[in-house]
């Protein structure tokens, strides 16, 4: 075979082993839900970020590693809540996932999501080998988002584990009118700060923050805008994880015609080899984001 007959032949593997794991997340996303009431509750054991694990997240993450890692052609499972990625097959193609992303939302009640990212590469890998990523919000309706194939799509996900198409290749708004930013005020850096004032200023921005990436994120991929989880005082790295919220988000949100940033650069672009590496995340609309960059310089 010829070597651009080998590569059409894995690009098309590729894309059918993407589309197994979509459907997994789809189909799994209604029992991961049902399963919420009763575990509301922390588990035994801390992350390997050293963050309470609820019994949630627990329960996401085994539900998903048994069933990601049954998938034919898939070779590495990892999430936020083990140390360590699973070999779970020879497949050249490796998911990392966050199973319960904002999980702390569980006690109020609020908004949730389940973040995936798929890597031709083994893990931990670079922003650079992502084929495919997506989430879950686990809103009054549950919706996915997913990014493959240069296009984001949006997904309804029914009570039966079945998903309908709802929008096509879906784009930022030119015209940003939202604005989320994490951590602690106090914590923030001045030129994170004078930037975040500035945003504050213009009549035709709002406050839209909840405290779950996925449900701030989605905001911004909605209305359009500015997310941040900024480097802080007492963490230079922020909190979001590299491997399962930075790079994911960071494919989502460029797919979609935003950009994004860990202040200088691309969150594509982000260089870190350890699994649970942290990373400052700057997501939204390219003129924000610039004024970002420029303001943190
Ligand atoms: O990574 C988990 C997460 O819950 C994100 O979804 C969210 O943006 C962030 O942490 C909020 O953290 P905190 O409430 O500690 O600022």
């Amino acid at each position: 075979m010829a070597t651009t007959d080998i590569n059409t032949a894995d690009t098309a593997r590729d894309m059918q082993i993407i589309d197994g794991v979509v459907d997994v997340i789809a189909s799994t996303a209604p029992e991961i839900r049902t399963g919420l009431p009763g575990r509301r509750v922390a588990a035994e054991d801390e992350n390997p970020s050293g963050e309470t694990q609820m019994a949630a997240d627990v329960f996401a993450d085994d539900l998903l590693c048994e069933r990601i890692g049954a998938l034919e052609g898939v070779g590495e499972y990892a999430s936020e809540e083990r140390p360590e990625s699973v070999d779970v097959g020879t497949g050249r193609l490796s998911v990392a996932v966050d199973p319960l992303d904002g999980s702390s939302n569980l006690k109020p009640n609020n908004t949730m999501g389940t973040i995936f990212a798929v890597y031709e590469a083994p893990l931990p890998a670079h922003g650079r080998d992502l084929v495919a990523a997506g989430y879950v919000l686990y809103g009054p309706v549950m919706t996915m988002i997913v990014a493959r194939n240069g296009t984001v799509d949006e997904y309804v996900i029914h009570d039966d584990a079945s998903h309908e198409l709802v929008r096509e290749d879906v784009t930022l708004p030119d015209e940003g009118s939202v604005y989320g930013f994490g951590g602690r005020v106090p914590d923030w850096t001045d030129d994170f700060e004078a930037f975040a004032r500035e945003v504050e200023q213009d009549p035709s921005r709002k406050l839209r923050y909840g405290g779950s990436m996925i449900g701030d994120v989605n905001q911004i991929l909605t209305y359009g805008g500015i997310f941040a989880y900024p480097t802080l005082e007492s963490a230079p790295e922020g909190k979001l994880r590299v491997q399962f919220e930075g790079y994911p988000i960071g494919y989502v949100i460029e797919t979609a015609g935003g950009a994004t940033s860990d202040g200088t650069k691309s969150l594509l672009d982000v260089d870190k080899d350890d699994l649970h590496a942290r990373t400052p995340m700057y997501v939204g609309n390219t003129d924000l984001v610039a004024k970002l960059e420029a303001a943190l310089d």
